[in-house]
C-alpha cells in the first residue's frame, strides 16, 4: 500500500493500492463510526459499482443511501447539488455522517461542494474511478459546479477526509475517458522536472498515477487555497476551460486542457519564452494518446470566458507559461493582451 499524506488542516491520506476500495467499510468506520453514508455516483459508474459498494457498507452496519447524477459535465448543476442536499436532509444526516464520492471528477466536484454546505460542512471520502479524478480532481479539495455558463463558478476549497485510489477501477474505463486523464498526466510532465523524467523514461501507468498524486500532494500541502504555487496546476486550464465552455462542453475537460496546453506553449515559443522542442515534445505526447493539439475555432469566442475565469483579477489574468520541459512560471498578463497570446498560440 502506498500512502500519501496531504498536509492541510486537518491532514488526510491518499491510499493507493489495487483493491483498496474493498477496505472502504473498515476505513469509513474510523471516520464516521457506524453512522449514515450517502453515496454519490453517476449512472455509468453506478451501474458497475454502486450495488457492491452499498452492500459492503450495509453489511458493515452503515445505513446507506445514494444519489445518482447524470454522467459528465452535465452533473455540475444547482439541480444535482440541491438534489444531494435534499437527500441528506430526507435521510436525517447530521454532522457525524459522511458522503462518499464514487466516480470521476464531476462526481467528486459536486459531492465535495455538497459536503462543504450541508450543516456548514460534513465529512466526505472520495473513491475516484477515472484516471482524471485519480491524478487530479479527487485530491486537493477543489469542488464546484458550473453556473451561468461559466465553468466552476460556484465552489469551495473543501478537503476530503480520505481518498481511496483503487487502480482496479481503471479496468472498466472507456478509451475516451482514459485519454482525458492522460491530458492531466501529461500536464504533470510539463510542470515538474522530476515527473517529466519519470514520464518520458518508461510507460508505467501505476507509477505515473502515484507520482502525480505525490506531486499534487506536495503542491496542495504548500498552497491549499491556490494563491501561490498551486496555480501551476492550472497549466493549460485558463485557455482549456474557455475552450470547454465555448464548445458548450461538447469537448471534454481533458481534450480542452490538451488544446489549452498547446496554445499557451506555442504562444510561449513564438514569444521566445521557451524552446520549440518543448512544444514538439508536448504535442507528440498528446498525439500518442489520441488527444487534440490545436484549436480550430474562432479565438474571439474564447475571450468572454477567459474574462470570467476565476484567475482573472481586475484587468489582469494569471497565465501559466512554460519555460522548459518540466518547468513553468506564473505570468500576470493584462486582459487586453490575451487575444494576442491566443493568436500566437494558434497561428
Ligand atoms: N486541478 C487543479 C487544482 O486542483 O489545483
Amino acid at each position: 500500500m502506498k500512502n500519501i499524506e496531504i498536509r492541510v488542516n486537518p491532514p488526510y491520506t491518499v491510499m493507493i493500492e489495487k483493491g483498496v476500495s474493498r477496505l472502504c467499510p473498515v476505513l469509513l468506520k474510523e471516520i464516521c463510526s457506524v453512522g449514515k453514508v450517502h453515496i454519490v455516483t453517476d449512472k455509468n459508474v453506478g451501474a458497475l459499482y454502486l450495488a457492491e459498494t452499498e452492500n459492503a457498507l450495509a453489511k458493515a452496519g452503515f445505513s446507506v443511501s445514494h444519489s445518482i447524477l447524470t454522467p459528465g459535465e452535465d452533473a455540475k448543476t444547482e439541480a444535482s447539488l440541491f438534489g444531494i442536499l435534499s437527500n441528506l436532509k430526507e435521510n436525517g444526516f447530521d454532522r457525524l455522517d459522511c458522503l462518499l464520492a464514487l466516480g470521476g471528477g464531476t462526481v467528486s466536484d459536486v459531492t465535495g461542494l455538497a459536503a462543504s454546505l450541508y450543516m456548514r460542512g460534513i465529512r466526505y471520502v472520495t473513491l475516484p474511478t477515472t484516471l482524471l479524478s485519480m491524478v487530479d480532481a479527487a485530491v486537493g479539495g477543489k469542488c464546484a459546479i458550473n453556473f451561468g455558463g461559466v465553468k466552476n463558478l460556484i465552489g469551495a476549497f473543501y478537503q476530503p477526509s480520505l481518498v481511496l485510489l483503487d487502480p482496479d477501477y481503471l479496468s472498466s474505463l472507456p478509451l475516451d475517458i482514459y485519454r482525458e486523464g492522460m491530458a492531466e498526466v501529461i500536464k504533470y510532465a510539463m510542470i515538474s522536472k522530476e515527473y517529466a523524467d519519470a514520464f518520458f523514461s518508461e510507460e508505467n501507468l501505476p507509477l505515473w498515477i502515484e507520482k502525480a498524486v505525490a506531486c499534487k500532494g506536495e503542491i496542495v500541502s504548500a498552497d491549499e487555497k491556490d494563491t501561490g504555487k498551486r496555480r501551476i496546476l492550472n497549466f493549460g486550464h485558463t485557455f482549456g476551460h474557455a475552450i470547454e465552455a465555448a464548445s458548450d462542453f461538447s469537448l471534454s475537460h481533458g481534450e480542452s486542457v490538451a488544446i489549452g496546453m498547446c496554445l499557451i506553449t506555442k504562444a510561449a515559443v513564438r514569444r521566445g519564452l521557451c524552446e520549440k522542442s518543448v512544444y514538439e515534445t508536448l504535442t507528440g505526447a498528446l498525439k500518442k494518446y489520441g488527444l487534440p493539439t490545436s484549436f480550430s475555432g474562432d479565438i474571439d469566442t474564447l475571450l468572454p470566458f477567459i474574462r470570467e475565469d476565476k484567475k482573472s483579477k481586475k484587468d489582469k489574468i494569471s497565465l501559466i507559461v512554460p519555460v522548459s520541459l518540466g518547468s513553468v512560471t506564473v505570468t500576470d498578463v493584462p486582459t487586453k493582451e490575451i487575444a494576442d497570446w491566443l493568436t500566437d498560440g494558434t497561428v
